[in-house]
């Protein structure tokens, strides 16, 4: 919970800047263990991530993109962060990228896109697409990490780097580890190429292909 205990004091240090401080020696409250638990059902976990205004990206979001699916799937795919349709639908994986997800989805697993659990590494959609900050998918972690504990997933797919790198710590390459698969504590973690990256290589779409294979033969 140190993610959220940092979130928290960044939330107050915002606010005071906005009061127009440039700096505090201020003592800032220390908090009660009991104010940095996030809910453990996914109902009021939804209803906490709404009214979430831990970062700046609350500041611009028009919708929070929690995730959707079953919420006892099998498997989870998390991105990165919202784009523009999922910022105006509050639904991840909508757009054009969405629409090719769901194909790896259906056409290579052969399951409906609702029997999977879809999410991203930050619910706020970033402006102009940029990547999530450092500062940004920290404080929005424990979210996912609650989707996680609550859900229970037994294979979680990491699309792209930035999923990959939030959700293990490590920065390798993406085209170093993609197809391989880690054991993580209660689920497999294996890694492919973001559907945004295939839609602008399409020739990358073989290799993500045969991981999408790797998750098939995992799932038996
Ligand atoms: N890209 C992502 O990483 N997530 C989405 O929900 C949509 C596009």
């Amino acid at each position: 919970m140190k993610n959220l205990h940092n979130a928290l004091l960044l939330k107050q240090l915002y606010g005071l800047k906005q009061m127009g401080y440039l700096y505090t020696d201020l003592t800032l409250p220390s908090y009660r263990a009991s104010d940095l638990q996030l809910p453990s059902t996914m109902d009021a976990l939804i209803k906490q991530a709404i009214g979430c205004h831990l970062c700046e990206l609350s500041k611009t979001r028009k919708k929070v993109v929690f995730g959707e699916g079953n919420p006892h799937a099998a498997i989870m795919f998390v991105g990165e962060g919202p784009g523009a349709t999922e910022d105006d639908s509050g639904r991840p994986f909508v757009g054009r990228a969405g629409e090719l997800l769901t194909n790896m989805i259906e056409k290579v697993l052969f399951i409906p896109r609702s029997e999977v659990y879809i999410t991203n590494i930050v619910k706020c959609r970033p402006p102009n697409n940029r990547p999530p900050s450092p500062t940004e998918a920290h404080t929005c972690l424990p979210y996912l990490q609650k989707q996680i504990e609550t859900i229970q997933p037994r294979i979680i797919v990491a699309l792209g780097a930035t999923a990959y790198h939030y959700l293990t710590g490590d920065e390798s390459k993406i085209t170093q580890i993609r197809g391989s698969v880690l054991e993580q504590s209660g689920y497999k973690l294996i890694a492919t190429y973001h559907p945004s990256y295939l839609l602008r290589n399409p020739s990358a779409k073989k290799e993500a292909f045969e991981d999408m294979k790797l998750v098939k033969s995992m799932m038996r």
